[in-house]
């Protein structure tokens, strides 16, 4: 299970199985210094993804089917930490086509998540995932004082199926999910798709050269035939 969503993650910016992935692209923001910042992100419970040590978070998400008052399901929140400052980063959330579900990705920085709407959904979600196991990477302050480039990352899950089962439609299953955050290599490609663009490009200056040399020598072949048809 895990590694079919792994795989399809991986290939999501590359494939076609697009309805498997959903992504957001954002840069990284200006650094600033953690402690000086409300609301204080040391206490939260959070699960982390960093560029460098963690870029990859398979993890399980709590789902509701969408009501008017929530179209969008359940919320749930992660931090991207570790980011460089004007860096262009992909995040991608992939998961299982047997778990029907919707996504939308949004990012934040911590003075717009300063507003009493998304507190209350950042702390509804810490609340939540406090009785859930799945957590198990969580943010530890390390205590520095160091400027970083962070944001948070929410992400709105909805299931999207039918069911005549009230239970079930009450309390839809969890949904496996990876989450993945990847930098761009020169802000253009994401990281996953460098050996692709290298590949292509290989390929194609291989290509150029080839048909240059194969005009070459058709010209030359025909330019011996037309000689030959010349003399006879
Ligand atoms: C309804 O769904 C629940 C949870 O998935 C399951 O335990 C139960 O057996 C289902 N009931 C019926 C009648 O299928």
């Amino acid at each position: 299970m895990r590694t079919i969503a792994w795989l399809l993650c991986t290939l999501g910016s590359i494939s076609t199985v697009h309805a498997n992935v959903e992504k957001t692209i954002f840069l990284g923001p200006s650094a600033i210094v953690l402690p000086n910042v409300r609301p204080g992100i040391d206490e939260l419970d959070v699960d982390t993804l960093e560029p460098a040590e963690l870029p990859i978070l398979a993890t399980q998400l709590s789902v509701k089917f969408p009501t008017e008052s929530a179209p969008r399901g359940l919320d749930s929140w992660y931090l991207l930490r570790g980011l460089e400052e004007g860096r262009r980063y992909e995040v991608r959330i992939c998961w299982p086509a047997f778990q029907p579900t919707d996504f939308w990705l949004d990012t934040f920085t911590i003075t717009q998540v300063d507003t009493p709407e998304l507190i209350a959904s950042l702390a509804g979600y810490t609340d939540r995932a406090r009785t859930s196991p799945s957590q198990k990477l969580r943010y530890t302050a390390d205590g520095s004082s160091t400027a970083q480039s962070l944001l948070f990352l929410r992400v709105q899950a909805a299931a999207s199926y039918y069911s005549t089962n009230k239970t079930l439609m009450q309390y839809p299953p969890l949904v496996d999910v990876d989450i993945i955050l990847e930098p761009f290599i020169l802000n253009v490609l994401p990281r996953s798709l460098g050996p692709a663009a290298i590949y292509i490009t290989v390929v194609a200056v291989a290509a150029w050269f080839i048909s240059g040399y194969t005009y070459r020598w058709i010209i030359a072949v025909s330019k011996e035939y037309e000689e030959k048809d010349h003399k006879e």
